[in-house]
C-alpha cells in the first residue's frame, strides 16, 4: 500500500460502484478489473494533482470479477513534453459483493463529528460477517484536505478495501473552505449527493438535504442554493423507480419528517419535504435510516410528532454523546432486525422494524 493513503473506498451509486482511491503523493491511477482498465472520469487526461480520484466501475462486473488492481505511477513533474513520470506500482484486493438473499448485516454510523475511533469500534460489531458500512453524515469539519480524507481512512479501515460501503451527506459537511471538495470523498451522481443504489438483495436511496437552515440565514453569508437543490431533489424523486429487490430502504442524514429536528428555524421548505415524504411512501420502503439528532430515535408511522402521514418507521440510528452509538442492521425475511449498538460493544436497544419501540 506504499502509494496509498488508505485503503480504497467501495461505494454503492445506482448499479455501480465508485472506487475513492487517496494517494500520498501526485500521480497518476487506474484501476483493472479483469482485463478491463478504468480511468477517472477527466476528458481522456488521467488527473495527477488531485490526491484524491474517483473511478465508475459497472457492479456486474466487479461483483463477477471479485478483485481490483489499483495502479499508480508517481507524475514527477508533468511537463508539455517527456513528463516526469516513475514506475508503475499496483495493489489488488479482494472484493465482497453482497450475495446473500437473507441476513445481510449493515453496520449504520452518522454524526462521527471526528469521533473516528468510536466509530470503528461500532463498525467491528459483526467482525468478518459485515456485509455493508454506511456512513450518513457530518463526518467531521469540511475546512482542510487531512480532514476530509479521514473519512476515506475510516471506510478503508472499516472494509479493508473489500467490502461495499454508502456516504450520505449531512448538513455540517457542506460547511467549512473546502465544502466545495467533500463530494470528491464520496459517490456522486451527476454530480449530485442524492441518488439510488442497489446492492445484492437490497436497493433504495441516498437523500441529501443539505444545510439545516434556510440559504439567507446569517451563518452562510448567501454561499448556498439548497433551496433550489432540494426542489431538483423533488424532481428527482418524482421520476425514480427503485430496482425491485426484498429489501429496500432509504439514508437521509436529516429526520426531515419528524418535528422533532424540523422545529422553529430548522423547519425549512414544509411543502417541498412533505412532497418528498411522499414520493418516498411511493417506492414502498421497509424504513428510513437518519441521524442529525445526537438521539437514538425511532419514530413510527403513527408518531405525533410526524410533520405529515407517511407508511415507513423512521430510525435515527446513531449517537455520538457518552460515545458513539451505531446500528447494526440484519435484513432478514422474517423481519429485519435493529440493534444500537455502543462503541463499548455494549447494546443499548434491539428491535425489529416493524414493531419498533415505545419511546
Ligand atoms: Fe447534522
Amino acid at each position: 500500500m506504499s502509494f496509498l493513503y488508505c485503503n480504497p473506498n467501495v461505494l454503492l451509486v445506482k448499479n455501480n460502484y465508485e472506487i475513492i482511491v487517496n494517494v500520498l503523493e501526485q500521480g497518476v491511477c487506474y484501476i483493472k478489473v479483469g482485463r478491463k482498465t478504468y480511468y477517472a472520469n477527466n476528458t481522456g487526461i488521467m488527473p495527477s494533482v488531485n490526491l484524491v480520484q474517483k473511478f465508475l466501475i459497472p457492479q456486474k462486473h466487479l461483483d463477477k470479477q471479485k478483485s481490483y488492481t489499483v495502479c499508480y505511477k508517481r507524475v514527477f513533474e508533468r511537463k508539455s513534453y517527456f513528463p516526469e513520470v516513475g514506475e508503475e506500482q499496483c495493489v489488488t484486493y479482494a472484493f465482497k459483493p453482497i450475495e446473500k438473499e437473507d441476513n445481510v448485516n449493515m453496520i449504520y454510523t452518522a454524526d462521527i463529528h471526528g469521533e473516528w475511533d468510536g466509530t470503528k469500534k461500532v463498525a467491528s460489531y459483526f467482525g468478518d460477517d459485515l456485509d455493508l458500512f454506511v456512513v450518513n453524515g457530518d463526518f467531521a469539519e469540511s475546512d482542510s484536505h487531512e480532514n476530509l480524507r479521514k473519512l476515506s481512512k475510516l471506510i478503508g479501515d472499516v472494509t479493508g478495501g473489500s467490502l461495499p460501503a454508502l456516504v450520505g451527506r449531512g448538513n455540517h459537511d457542506t460547511r467549512g473552505a473546502l465544502a466545495e471538495k467533500v463530494t470528491d470523498y464520496m459517490a456522486t451522481y451527476d454530480g449530485r449527493a442524492y441518488f439510488d443504489f442497489v446492492a445484492g438483495p437490497l436497493s433504495g436511496l441516498v437523500l441529501d438535504c443539505g444545510e439545516d437552515k434556510l440559504d439567507d440565514h446569517p451563518e452562510y453569508c448567501s454561499l448556498n442554493f439548497f433551496e433550489q437543490y432540494r426542489k431538483d431533489e423533488l424532481t428527482f424523486l418524482k421520476k425514480l423507480k427503485l430496482a425491485d429487490r426484498p429489501f429496500k430502504f432509504a439514508v437521509c442524514h436529516v429526520p426531515f419528517m419528524s418535528s422533532r429536528s424540523m422545529g422553529g428555524v430548522f423547519d425549512i421548505m414544509p411543502e417541498t419535504y412533505a412532497k418528498w415524504g411522499k414520493e418516498i411512501d411511493r417506492l414502498g420502503i421497509e424504513f428510513v435510516i437518519c441521524g442529525h439528532q445526537h438521539e437514538l430515535d425511532y419514530v413510527s408511522s403513527t408518531d405525533p410528532r410526524n410533520k405529515f402521514p407517511h407508511s415507513y418507521p423512521v430510525i435515527v440510528g446513531a449517537n455520538i454523546h457518552g460515545g458513539m452509538v451505531g446500528s447494526a442492521v440484519t435484513f432478514k425475511k422474517s423481519g429485519t432486525t435493529v440493534k444500537y449498538v455502543h462503541e463499548s460493544g455494549e447494546i443499548l436497544r434491539e428491535f425489529t422494524v416493524k414493531d419498533g419501540y415505545e419511546r
